[in-house]
């Protein structure tokens, strides 16, 4: 048996020891009662009985054992020209100084803060302040709109927002101030108090009684002490695309969590303390806050806060001057963002310029490796280029090439196996499981291990009826795919209504929810369609209302501005067309899974529901004069 089977039969043959003997690298205040307790599933805990802190662990304790003059976060922002160092001693008074702003202004333990900002230093501080204090953070995403923020703030119901003055987006400045002041007045519930931290580049006017700046709460602030919560205690909130305009409000728990992200950096990306390791997404991502944040930090690593893009800030040799210039180890970055570099500089040129001695592993997430950029990667890099698959929910990868443990062969197309503590299993729709080679729905047998979402805020049915009931005793990824007879997984993409635009979660059904309130629109189907630079991007498909006679190019535009205003630019929407009605089943159920194979040229199954077909026929004509397959 190799070495990654005799981990992975461990890990799931026996949780409690394997994950209680990982849990021994993390600081507890009060040791756990019990490693797992599944005394009602499917709500798990991991660590019941514990106590820790998790900015202690991720930098107290390090400033403790001697790496207080350690760089902990290094911000390379080539928007701004600027590069500035951290140590952990820095960063640990930092974080205690912001804690003490935000009880100052009366945030206690299980409050909730969000934070709206853009990849600055800050965004990290405020994070970790929250953790320090016990707070629940929910970072959102600076691409998302007022109207995703409001619903935000009136889920998750912050007595604080803490944000900045503004985002420099390539070349772009965007204000963040009329975002926020916009969201606060849509939103119900009104936060009582706003930090906002002013950029050189961007002042923003503060409200009276309401916002507050930054440095000036921070000039006079008392520094907070780390206080222990429970292990099940809820570290933040990260709300993630479903299929509707409502996101899910993914809950990361204090103990799994740490445990979990503290395992993965040496066994999946073989990294040790002292290790730079580079992220290159958004703190508003899962990615950033597992990958930037929170393991680099628990591991005793120096992570990167980079504010550019893998292109234009100044150029596509921007990833390579980054892992030159500060020794990066590891990059993790989304397979979009490679097909950006490689549009730019196909032949890899810009790579030729800088010594990449240090730099040893790419890991890549967000959406599927196609097998054209991983070869193109592995060629100009030289070096593994890893794919590697999990999601807001899981917080840490589901499958993986794990670095630390085997290095495994490369399959391209795969993000080779389940990593230990997840159980992957293929089913078909009734839930019986298939044989190898044989497409159906990915699903992990329960327990998930540490570190997975252990319900939605606030929506304990919710988190059932997404998640758990579809096919008992396991987690429903709601990715499509399969499993070789070597137990390599294939993941084919989603099977419901969330798509990957660029590396990022968005819902056709919130898209769709928009769309449908113009009013010469009686209905619509926004869908994903393959782009070869974004992974995906949405169409839309509209029906007239009856007597509705509006000027169709006029429409369209009006349809871009909506969706941009009320989700965000992120959304990238921007193709409409005018159909006479919507290819359905005879129950009504608009047929959006055939239109998005029409799309992307891929065979499909006429439906045997269908209500008619010759519906598909118009559709099929209308994608051609857009252009589709492309
Ligand atoms: N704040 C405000 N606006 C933002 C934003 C942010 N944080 N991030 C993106 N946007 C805007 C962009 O400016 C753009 O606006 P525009 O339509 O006015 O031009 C729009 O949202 C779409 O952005 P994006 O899809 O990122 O397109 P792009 O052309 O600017 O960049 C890539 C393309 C591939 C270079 C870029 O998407 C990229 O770097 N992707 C990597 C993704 C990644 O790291 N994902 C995280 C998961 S690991
Ligand atoms: P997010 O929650 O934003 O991380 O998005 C999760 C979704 O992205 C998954 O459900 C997959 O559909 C997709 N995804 C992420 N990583 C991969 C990968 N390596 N291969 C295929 N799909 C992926």
């Amino acid at each position: 048996m190799g070495r990654y089977q005799e981990i992975f039969s461990k890990s799931v043959e026996s949780p409690d020891e394997f994950w209680g003997k990982a849990a021994e690298s993390i600081d507890w205040s009060r040791k756990w009662d019990k490693v797992l307790d599944d005394s009602d599933p499917p709500f798990y805990k991991w660590f019941a009985g514990g106590e820790m802190n998790t900015c202690y662990n991720a930098l107290d304790r390090h400033v403790e054992s001697g790496r207080a003059d350690q760089v902990a976060i290094i911000y390379d922002s080539p928007v701004t020209n600027t590069i500035e160092k951290f140590t952990y001693r820095e960063m640990r008074d930092l974080a205690a100084n912001f804690a003490g702003v935000l009880k100052g202004l009366g945030v206690e333990k299980g409050d909730t803060v969000i934070i709206y900002m853009p990849m600055i230093p800050q965004a990290a501080i405020a994070m970790l302040a929250c953790a320090r204090i016990g707070a629940v953070h929910s970072v959102v995403f600076g691409g998302f709109a007022a109207n995703e923020l409001a619903i935000r703030i009136d889920h998750s119901k912050p007595k604080v927002i803490v944000s900045a003055s503004g985002a420099i987006e390539g070349k772009k400045l965007i204000e963040y101030k009329p975002l926020l002041d916009k969201a606060i007045e849509i939103a119900e519930h009104k936060p009582e108090k706003c930090v906002i931290y002013q950029r050189q580049q961007v002042k923003a006017p503060l409200s009276e009684g309401r916002d507050f700046d930054w440095q000036e709460l921070t000039a006079k602030a008392e520094p907070a002490d780390c206080v222990p919560v429970k292990a099940t205690d809820p570290l933040y909130i990260l709300y993630t695309s479903g299929t509707t305009g409502m996101p899910k409000g993914v809950v990361r728990d204090n103990g799994g969590h740490a445990v979990a992200l503290n395992w993965s950096m040496e066994n999946i990306y073989d990294v040790r303390s002292g290790d730079v390791f580079w992220a290159a997404s958004d703190v508003g991502w899962v990615v950033g806050h597992s990958y930037i944040i929170y393991a680099p930090l628990l591991r005793g690593c120096t992570t990167i806060i980079y504010e550019g893009k893998p292109i234009g800030t100044p150029d596509a040799g921007a990833f390579w001057r980054v892992i030159n210039q500060h020794g990066v180890r590891v990059l993790f970055t989304a397979p979009t963002a490679f097909r950006a570099i490689k549009k730019e500089d196909p032949e890899g040129d810009f790579v030729k310029q800088y010594d990449l001695s240090d730099f040893k592993y790419l890991f890549l997430a967000g959406e599927r490796l196609d097998p054209d950029t991983y070869h193109w990667a592995s060629k100009i890099l030289k070096r593994p280029v890893i794919d590697h698959w999990w999601q807001t929910e899981t917080g840490w990868p589901i499958a993986a090439n794990c670095m630390g443990i085997e290095q495994m062969p490369v399959k391209p197309g795969s993000p080779t196996v389940a990593v230990p503590g997840y159980d992957v299993r293929i089913v078909d729709d009734e839930g019986k499981e298939v044989g190898p080679h044989e497409e159906g729905n990915v699903v992990v047998k329960l327990p998930l291990p540490p570190g997975t979402l252990p319900t939605l805020y606030n929506a304990n049915e919710k988190f059932i009826s997404s998640y758990m009931s579809k096919f008992p005793g396991y987690y429903e990824t709601s990715d499509g795919g399969y499993i070789d007879e070597d137990g390599y997984i294939f993941v084919m993409g989603r099977i419901d209504d969330v798509i990957n635009i660029a590396g990022h979660r968005l819902s056709t059904g919130a898209m769709e929810e928009v769309v449908a309130t113009h009013p010469a629109i009686a209905e619509c189907a926004v869908f994903g369609t393959d782009d070869k630079l974004k992974g995906q991007l949405p169409v839309g498909l509209v029906v007239l209302k009856a007597g509705a006679d509006p000027d169709v190019d006029e429409m369209k535009q009006e349809l871009v501005k909506m969706v941009r205003s009320q989700i965000g630019p992120i959304a990238c929407y921007k193709e409409t067309a005018v159909v006479p009605r919507l290819p359905k089943t005879r129950s009504g159920k608009i047929l959006r899974g055939t239109m998005r194979s029409i799309s992307n040229g891929k065979e499909y199954r006429m439906p045997s529901t269908i209500d008619d077909p010759t519906s598909l026929d118009e559709i099929t004509e209308t994608l051609k004069s857009m252009g589709y397959p492309k």
